[in-house]
């Protein structure tokens, strides 16, 4: 009885002929054929690495936790995928998430998430949108002429509180239920931070706040970490 065979090779029409592999040395002209990956397995693979060494680093905090040497432990950066491997590896959560915060980084769908799993937020970079902020030579960040065009929004707030635009960004995070940690070498400046008690920003502002939302942080040049795999 013949045995229903695919076509051979040699009678195959053209199109259902195999197409030789490429090989290593052909795909990356000048590389060891064996060191050789595909972008996308070179990609998975960097990431199972990367979670392997979070995860090792995760354990350990916690073992300093355990030990009594730490009250609590946190992590910094860390996007919501970041989050769920710890509850997928069976891990205690983080006690907080350090990330960049502010009217044009807020990060709404990751503070549900955090919440949800009682992990607090700590923002960094909280004055960002100023002016002013990481001007100086080799000071680097994502920030482009673009991401000025709201300074108005903070200036005119800044006027009404009779504040300064700093103290409104900080005033707002605060509002928003986060620990700040602005960071300055002027006095003056650091005893402007730690006034924020004397005023509020109202709801329609706060709203009007909220609507400013990017979806991305601008402190690291190269995108924000909380993204990353
Ligand atoms: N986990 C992370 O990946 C990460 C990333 C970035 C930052 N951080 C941490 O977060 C903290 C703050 O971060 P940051 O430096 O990015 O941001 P920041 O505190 O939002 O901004 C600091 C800059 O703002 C200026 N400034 C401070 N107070 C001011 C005021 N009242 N008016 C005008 N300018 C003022 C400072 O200049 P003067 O010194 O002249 O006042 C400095 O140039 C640091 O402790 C940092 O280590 C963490």
């Amino acid at each position: 009885m013949p045995r229903a065979t695919s076509p051979s090779r040699r009678t195959a029409p053209s199109r259902w002929r195999r197409r030789p592999r490429r090989t290593a040395r052909a795909a990356a002209p000048g590389a060891a054929a064996s060191r050789w990956r595909s972008p996308r397995r070179s990609r998975s693979t960097r990431a199972a690495k990367a979670w392997k060494a979070r995860q090792a680093q995760w354990a350990a905090l916690l073992e300093i936790q355990r030990s009594g040497k730490a009250p609590a432990v946190g992590v910094s950066n860390y996007g919501r995928h970041h989050l769920e491997e710890i509850a997928a590896a069976g891990l205690e959560m983080p006690a907080v998430n350090q990330i960049e915060l502010n009217p044009w980084s807020q990060k709404p769908d990751l503070i549900a998430h955090m919440r949800d799993q009682g992990i607090f937020p700590m923002a960094y970079s909280s004055l960002a949108p100023l002016s002013t902020w990481r001007v100086e030579p080799g000071q680097d960040s994502a920030k482009t002429a673009d991401t000025k065009r709201d300074d108005a929004v903070f200036s005119a707030m800044a006027t009404k509180y009779g504040t300064t635009e700093a103290q409104l960004l900080l005033r707002w995070g605060i509002q928003k239920g986060y620990a700040v940690l602005p960071k300055s070498l002027n006095v003056a400046q650091m005893q402007q931070n730690l006034a924020l008690a004397g005023f509020a920003i109202d709801a329609g502002d706060m709203a009007v706040l909220e609507g400013l939302d990017r979806g991305f942080g601008v402190a690291w040049s190269v995108g924000d970490p909380v993204g990353m795999k």
